[in-house]
């Protein structure tokens, strides 16, 4: 039987030169299709968390919506989704955030935690940590108790993961690309 690495590392497609030349996207699209190793991947990412009292997943829009909906059914927990700015129709807080070109903003609505809520952030992949590090800042501005953020991919070399750990998270990730 494969192991779950190499089973994740086979389900995950590679793109060259998408969305721009000299990068290598990693496409989930194939890992969500495929419903043993989607199974598998949303198993592994949320049993160190079973039985923890965690109140919400929060995923980040948009790859992070399909792996936190799946994380909040198997914790049954509730789920927050960390929006892409105007799209969320109550009071929120926000922040802006750095790409690779330029900024964006991110939201969430003030009252979908109450402050000391156990949290898991959750996104597909992280890279430099731009998006993850203004997601924990936003959760932590409503007063979350960040358990953990996860992700199915890390890419080392863009040293998101270690700016996360110096921010006091814990991370966890599934497959590595250097
Ligand atoms: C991708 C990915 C993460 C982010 C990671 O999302 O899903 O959210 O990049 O990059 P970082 O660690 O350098 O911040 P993207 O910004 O492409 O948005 P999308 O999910 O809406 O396509
Ligand atoms: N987000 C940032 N870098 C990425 C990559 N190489 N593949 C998929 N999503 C990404």
């Amino acid at each position: 039987m494969n192991t779950l690495h190499d089973e994740l590392i086979a389900a995950i497609r590679n793109i060259p030169d998408y969305p721009k030349p000299g990068i290598v996207f990693r496409d989930i699209t194939t890992l969500l299709g495929n419903p043993r190793a989607f199974r598998r991947a949303v198993d592994e990412l949320v049993h160190p968390y079973a039985g923890m009292g965690v109140g919400r997943v929060a995923g980040v829009e948009a790859r992070g919506f399909i792996l936190g909906g799946a994380m909040a059914h198997q914790l049954s927990c509730g789920f927050v989704p960390i929006r892409k700015k105007g799209k969320l129709p109550r009071e929120t807080v926000r922040i802006a955030y750095s790409l690779e070109y330029g900024v964006d903003e991110m939201e969430v609505h003030k009252d979908a935690l109450e402050p000391g809520d156990k949290v898991i952030l959750v996104d597909d992949l992280i890279a430099t940590g731009g998006t993850a590090v203004a997601a924990v800042n936003l959760l932590r501005q409503l007063g979350a108790d960040i358990v953990a953020a996860c992700f199915v991919i890390d890419l080392p070399d863009l040293g998101g993961r270690v700016k996360l750990e110096e921010l006091g998270v814990e991370v966890r990730t599934l497959v590595a690309y250097e």
